[in-house]
């Protein structure tokens, strides 16, 4: 696991932008997936910011969604369809077509769920997965006790997770109990999993997932098994690092041993 450690919020979005830029250059028609929140919010400013100054095409971006809240159609406000739409695709030139959110209205859930494997699949996997995580050290909804094998399924939501997303809505009893989300399994296929964390709140929770055991209480901690996971943090979420100096020594080394390996 790569952990880059920047000053703040802001630079901790351009250095997730910087990857996803990367990403979309070197494939103009990559696969992204996707994550909502509050953590991103920023990463798609300065995605937007670069697609308006002319240096990012999303024509060709094919992208998957992480989850959805069951119960919400795409026109609510607070729907994942909505926030999408609101923070990033409805200011750069994606193709509609080609976005894929989990439905919050499916009929029948299993087989939506079904679906929603089968189409990423179509589309040749995931090539680079956005994360952030929860409190309780979820991504995507996988909430503590999620197999480390899921895939994309209904999930009931911790008190923890409704009393966090609360703040979004106008009362706690409007915040929906039951969502869509990809398994810890389908994001484990991704071929790189970026994930971002700010502020001190999430410190506890970053420090186990990348410190602690490998377990489905923190399911966050999957990322440990990935080849090819990438962690930025801001200086608040990676304060109860225990190695923090290390990752910010590799860090520092980089140019060098990117010389050593690419000459
Ligand atoms: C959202 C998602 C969630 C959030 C997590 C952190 O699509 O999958 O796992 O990433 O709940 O949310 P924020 O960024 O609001 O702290």
């Amino acid at each position: 696991m790569e952990v880059i450690i920047t000053k703040d919020y802001d630079e901790m979005s351009k250095a997730a932008a910087d990857v996803i830029a990367e990403q979309i250059l070197r494939k103009p028609n990559a696969v992204l997936g996707l994550a909502t929140g509050g953590t991103p919010v920023g990463t798609y400013k300065e995605l937007i910011r670069r697609h308006k100054e002319g240096k990012l095409d999303f024509s060709k971006i094919v992208t998957f969604n992480l989850d959805e809240y069951l119960g919400l159609p795409t026109t609510h406000d607070q729907s994942y369809h909505y926030f999408m739409y609101d923070n990033l695709f409805s200011h750069v030139n994606i193709n509609p077509q080609n976005v894929h959110v989990p439905s919050g209205t499916a009929v029948n859930v299993e087989e939506f769920c079904e679906w929603y494997e089968d189409e990423i699949d179509k589309a040749g996997g995931i090539d680079l997965q956005l994360l952030g995580i929860g409190g309780d050290g979820h991504i995507a909804f996988n909430e503590p006790g999620s197999s480390l094998g899921s895939r994309t399924r209904m999930k009931t939501l911790t008190e923890e997770t409704i009393e966090d997303n609360a703040r979004f809505f106008d009362k706690r009893e409007d915040v929906p109990r039951f969502a869509i989300t990809m398994g810890v399994g389908t994001i484990l296929e991704a071929k790189k999993l970026l994930l971002v964390a700010n502020g001190e709140k999430k410190a506890e929770t970053v420090a186990k997932f990348i410190e602690g055991p490998i377990t489905s209480q923190v399911t966050a901690s999957a990322l440990q098994l990935h080849p090819h996971a990438i962690v930025i943090l801001d200086e608040g979420a990676a304060s109860k690092l225990e190695h923090a100096d290390y990752y910010k020594w590799v860090y520092a080394q980089k140019p060098k041993a990117m010389e050593l390996l690419h000459g």
